[in-house]
């Protein structure tokens, strides 16, 4: 151990007290035993690259393309998403993937090009591959979207994994977005992210990376075009990237790059071009639908990290009935299991949950249940004893099952790459829904094992099945929550095949969004946590995960009533809206920030509740065609490289501009609008965009503005859906959309369209068929 370690292990104990202290030094000495006799050393590791192209065979889609030390197969399929995969790697196996790939589309050709290379032309792009194995993705006008420079390997010896990386050259004015959720972005700066689900261990800020949802999915926003590129590695690695500088037209541009290392797994990857809204359709295609959620987990959640009693439930309940807060949710932490272990209940302290949960259903609310993977390995424990025996649990390189530490202490980890451990766990949700939880909020699942030194995670020597192709962890660390959601919802739709589940994972990976959704994880309290929660929300929709909010007020300590407010008044429009926090920190409820804060709180819950049916569209739309909630400014202007750098802003669904306040005392925002007629809907002022506009943003409220010729379905007076219609510009007309909520089950009803018009000062909505729209209409903006 040295010095650094030594300090480590000693704020360990302090951290996390004598015998859990303990028990994380002596974990990290066994990972570290352990990965030293089972992994290769990387000594004599042997550099390739491909060298000179030296044949070439079509085949469906594409073709293969033979180099002196490498082979590289192209396909373009019938969505026209690209794939190339090096050295005979194929779209199959994948974790990200739904299943089957699309087909080959048979009019994408592979054609000689005259710089002696090759290309692929399809429809939507052109794939051109020179002689030493550089790969260009083109625009079918010929404009270059990325260069990829012939790759480059190093090998130990056959049959171990090379590590590799791909250096990418893009335009100079390009933008990144996504590698799932990240604290610094939006807009990705130059630097490095890595690839690796990592429990912050404490509340991050700012900059702290990587986090619990990492992915190998990179938005790319140019002039030249927008294209989103997954490399289907699931293994450790790091994106660096630059970006570019402009020569203000003296044609010294610095262009923008990315250069991706991976320590092993397939050298593969997808390209899909286009705008965003066809790529995140082509996205889901390939990935998954994002589920969509059950319509009471739209509203507003309320958790915390020690209720400790049914009584104090009950309180929480009741405080916000009493203030007359609307309250979907309530959400019961580790301290609600007995002794933290999973799937138990402390029957002192919750001795009638599921009478609780009757009750809170009366009203409204639902229960949902923390749930971690981590087992407390104890042979009197009925989980422990059942997995122990039917061999679910991971094993080191030895046989033996890996030792780990978590809040119940001693822990093993069921191995959720096996679609029999799915099958166990899953199974186990029976015990949770007995109890009367509605929801399940996976956590811890990177997975975490406390140590003092080294990583918090499991040896990289443990195995995993791998679904049959057998490995170790450094390729199943980060699908480990991704399978762990799988399990979860495979199990509850068999226990409950007539409701959709509802489940949110801090950790995951490409296709989480299958199963459901995310949330931020341990954002610190304070203004850069604020701003850190937006950038992951974001990020994360971009990379098809639409479904994902904050702490609203942070993880830790004590926010300001200010700050409480402004992250309350960002979580209302955000598609997980869930105040929470840690054990030691202050109280999240809205009455305990004064008489102000709450009164606002008051009015926002009401919005959120108004919004409900805008919020089931738009997670249906989601459902059906990738398009997140909530999206950055530029969704529909690309090229608008004032929006592209525009960060304090969203669009929640095509209706909506909300404009939170990030900053500390600031009372008026600029704000950039794109395109179009924007009603501030406070005000009732319209602004017309594109432009850079300054507006008020008093305490009270954030500015929202609606689209001119907006339809958007709300909850009217009388409780029924109504659709506002913000009133077009006279002669002119609008649009919208509403998927009505058809209740728990699994309809999927069909989407009905609306026209809004004014003409002599009168503004009508019918639907798209020209018939009255059914609704109520309530007409805004005149
Ligand atoms: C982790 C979670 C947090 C939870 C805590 C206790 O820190 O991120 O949300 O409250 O564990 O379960």
């Amino acid at each position: 151990m040295n010095g650094r370690d030594l300090v480590r292990s000693a704020k360990a104990v302090g951290a996390l007290g004598a015998a859990q202290g303990m028990r994380a030094v002596r974990a990290a000495w066994r990972n570290r035993r352990a990965d030293a006799a089972a992994l290769p050393s990387r000594a004599g590791e042997r550099a390739r690259v491909p060298g000179l192209l030296t044949g070439a065979e079509p085949g469906p889609g594409g073709g293969v393309l033979r180099f002196e030390r490498a082979e590289l197969r192209i396909t373009v399929t019938t969505g026209g998403a690209v794939f190339w995969g090096w050295d005979g790697a194929g779209p199959e196996p994948s974790y990200a993937l739904a299943g089957a790939p699309p087909p080959p589309d048979p009019r994408a050709r592979l054609e000689p090009d005259k710089e002696g290379g090759w290309r692929v032309v399809s429809e939507r792009a052109t794939v051109a591959v020179s002689r030493h194995g550089a790969v260009q993705v083109r625009t079918p006008g010929g404009v270059v979207l990325r260069h990829d420079l012939p790759p480059r390997w190093w090998e130990v010896a056959p049959g171990e994994p090379a590590r590799w990386v791909q250096r990418t050259e893009l335009p100079a004015d390009a933008r990144f977005f996504g590698l799932g959720g990240r604290s610094s972005g939006p807009r990705l700066r130059a630097g490095a992210y890595r690839l690796w689900n990592t429990d912050p261990g404490g509340s991050f800020g700012t900059g702290d990376d990587p986090l619990s949802l990492t992915m190998p999915v990179l938005m790319v926003v140019a002039d030249a075009g927008t294209h989103l590129v997954f490399h289907d590695s699931s293994w450790d690695g790091s994106v660096s990237l630059r970006e570019g500088e402009e020569g203000a037209g003296s044609g010294h541009d610095r262009a923008a790059g990315s250069e991706l290392r991976m320590d092993g797994g397939p050298l593969r990857c997808w390209v899909l071009v286009g705008a965003p809204a066809r790529i995140l359709g082509t996205w889901t295609a390939l990935t998954g639908k994002p589920a969509v959620p059950p319509s009471w987990a739209l509203g507003h959640h309320h958790a915390r990290w020690g209720f400790g009693s049914e009584e104090e439930v009950r309180r929480v309940a009741e405080g916000y009935r009493e203030h007359g807060l609307a309250l979907d949710a309530l959400h019961l932490d580790i301290d609600h299991l007995d002794a933290h272990r999973v799937f138990t209940v402390d029957t002192e302290r919750f001795p009638k949950l599921p009478q609780l949960a009757a009750e809170l259903l009366g009203e409204g609310v639902r229960l949902v249940s923390i749930v971690d993977p981590g087992v407390r390995a104890d042979p009197a424990e009925e989980v422990y004893a059942s997995g122990s025996a039917a061999g679910v649990f991971v094993r080191d390189a030895r046989g033996r099952e890996v030792r780990g530490v978590v809040w119940p202490g001693e822990t093993r980890y069921p191995d959720f790459t096996d679609p029999r451990v799915r099958e166990w766990w899953g199974a186990r949700y029976e015990e949770r829904l007995g109890r009367g939880f509605a929801g399940f909020w996976h956590d811890m699942n990177e997975p975490v094992s406390f140590a003092a030194f080294g990583e918090a995670t499991l040896p990289r020597s443990a195995r995993h099945a791998l679904d049959g192709r057998g490995g170790d962890h450094r390729e199943a660390h980060n699908l480990y929550a991704l399978c762990m959601a799988r399990a979860a919802y495979e199990g509850l739709r068999a226990l409950r095949p007539g409701e959709r589940p509802f489940l949110f994972s801090r950790s995951g990976w490409a296709g989480l969004q299958r199963y459901g959704g995310t949330w931020s994880g341990d954002v610190a309290t304070g203004w850069e946590g604020l701003r850190a929660s937006l950038s992951l929300v974001l990020g994360l929709g971009l990379c098809g995960v639409p479904y994902s909010g904050p702490d609203v007020g942070g993880f830790d300590g004590h926010p300001s009533p200010e700050l409480y407010l402004r992250w309350f008044q960002l979580g209302a429009y955000l598609p997980l809206f869930r105040t929470h926090s840690a054990l030691t920190a202050g109280r999240r409820e809205p009455w305990e920030f004064g008489a102000e804060v709450l009164g606002h709180a008051r009015e926002l819950l009401a919005e959120r509740r108004r919004l409900r049916p805008y919020f089931m569209t738009l997670a249906q739309l989601a459902h059906r065609a990738g398009a997140p909630y909530v999206r950055p400014l530029w969704w529909s202007a690309p090229e608008d490289r004032a929006l592209r750098d525009c960060e304090d802003a969203f669009l929640l669904g095509d209706a909506l501009v909300v404009a939170p306040v990030l900053q500390e005392g600031a009372r008026r925002l600029r704000v950039r609008l794109p395109r179009g007629r924007w009603y501030d809907t406070a005000t009732g002022r319209c602004h017309r965009g594109p432009a850079g506009i300054e507006v008020e943003a008093p305490l009270s409220r954030i500015p929202v503005f609606a689209r001119a010729g907006a339809v958007i379905p709300v909850l009217g007076p009388d409780g029924g859906t109504a659709l506002e219609v913000w009133a077009p510009g006279e002669g002119r007309s609008g649009s919208g959309l509403l998927v009505p909520d058809t209740g728990d089950g699994w309809a999927e009803p069909p989407v009905e369209r609306f026209t809004s018009r004014q003409r002599d000062g009168r503004v009508t909505v019918t639907r798209d068929s020209g018939e009255d729209p059914g609704y109520p209409v309530l007409v805004r903006g005149l």
